[in-house]
């Protein structure tokens, strides 16, 4: 037993939690956030800046920029240097931002599906277009397909990419020669690419992802890559994160739309938040890694061992579990809907992530092992 305690229930309902707003007697298992308390070093540094009773206007400080600095540094191998950061209220407010400055309407963003469902609102909001360049699934793993790849960036109207690194749903680690292959072929097409690392840091114990910049000079020169504790120390709310843009030319678009877009600057939490996560949260987020494997293993064995024409695919990042349920795409709703109908297990949809996720779900395991329990019995019953 370690010092933090992930088998506790919390009670969500009726906080307003997005996860929770849901029917009588169904399990919520969808959006990406978790059911686990934060750190409590993060708790104690919130409720010490409560105390002072002052809620006003908040400054970003030295200490903000040194904490991503090192925690960088210190976890993925990357040198940051502190005029390479800009504050931003959030990775999905920077990506739509930066489509805002980089790309003009009629243009066209490419994404490698199945992949984040937001990706595609930012885009069309936007007046832009999607260009889906799908992975390709072999023997239970995502890869990207660079052939395609570099077909569709040929066409002048793609100026952009989205890429998600570590990949939600599939919950790929991108290797370094991939992504250095994405880097090159972008440059070749005069393409910027807007790495949205959100999930960098739940990977498996033994694990680390590779950040896009790191991948190569090109990478580094094409390059905004959205970063934030958020995702990993289940702070979303708080809404906080930092682009990193290495390329001055860039850095500076990125920063006046931002600035802008008024996305610029925290709330009075977020800099107390940031600096509790990174500064002191490395324990909790270490057990947390642990504990998130061992429900993945429990779930994965679950189905592939118990719910016949289901397949649980083994990843290395994030605490999603992406779920292959094509051989029972024959209702007449999709396998998502079936599902919630017919035992209240709310999981995320797969065509929500685009037309290669079609006949897939997305599970949240970033919940107490009995909630793990209980969603698998139900996703069982779903299938008899
Ligand atoms: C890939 C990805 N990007 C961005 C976000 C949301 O980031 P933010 O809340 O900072 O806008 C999520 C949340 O699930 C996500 O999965």
């Amino acid at each position: 037993m370690g010092k933090y305690n992930f088998d506790e229930i919390i009670n969500r309902k009726n906080t307003w939690a997005s996860k929770w707003d849901i029917k009588e007697g169904e399990l919520p298992m969808w959006v990406a956030d978790m059911d686990f308390k934060t750190a409590p070093e993060i708790i104690d540094a919130l409720k010490s800046r409560l105390d002072i009773g002052a809620l006003g206007y908040t400054d970003v400080p030295d200490e903000w920029y040194q904490a991503y600095i090192n925690w960088w540094k210190t976890y993925h191998g990357i040198d940051i240097k502190a005029d390479e950061l800009v504050y931003s209220t959030g990775v999905i407010p920077t990506i739509s931002s930066t489509l805002r400055k980089l790309a003009t309407p009629g243009e066209k963003v490419l994404i490698q599906t199945p992949v984040y469902n937001i990706f595609y609102n930012s885009i069309l909001n936007n007046g832009l277009t999607v260009v889906e360049s799908p992975l390709l699934l072999k023997d239970g793993k995502y890869y990207m397909d660079f052939e395609d790849l570099d077909k569709k960036m040929s066409d002048p109207q793609v100026s952009m990419m989205i890429l998600c690194n570590p990949a939600n749903p599939v919950g790929r680690i991108w290797n370094k020669e991939e992504l250095a292959k994405v880097g090159e072929i972008a440059k070749k097409n005069h393409v910027y690419v807007i790495s949205d690392e959100v999930h960098c840091d739940i990977t498996d114990p033994d694990k680390s992802y590779v950040p896009f910049a790191l991948a190569s000079d090109t990478c580094k020169e094409i390059s905004i890559n959205a970063i934030a504790p958020t995702k990993c120390f289940n702070i979303a709310g708080i809404q906080t994160s930092a682009v990193y843009v290495p390329n001055p030319y860039l850095r500076h678009k990125v920063f006046r739309q931002l600035n802008t877009d008024e996305c610029g600057e925290p709330n009075f939490l977020a800099i107390t938040a940031t600096l509790a996560a990174f500064n002191q949260g490395r324990p909790w987020l270490e057990e947390l890694k642990e504990y998130v494997r061992a429900n993945k293993d429990y779930a994965i064995k679950y189905i592939n061992e118990n719910i016949k024409g289901l397949h649980a695919l083994d990843t290395q990042a994030t605490y999603l579990l992406w779920v292959d349920c094509r051989e029972f795409d024959k209702y007449d709703t999709t396998v998502g809907s079936h599902i919630r109908k017919v035992s209240g297990l709310f999981v995320s949809p797969g065509e929500i992530y685009g037309d290669a996720g079609k006949g897939f779900i997305r599970i949240n395991l970033a919940c107490p092992r009995s909630m793990v329990e209980e969603g698998m019995d139900r996703l069982k019953k779903s299938f008899l």
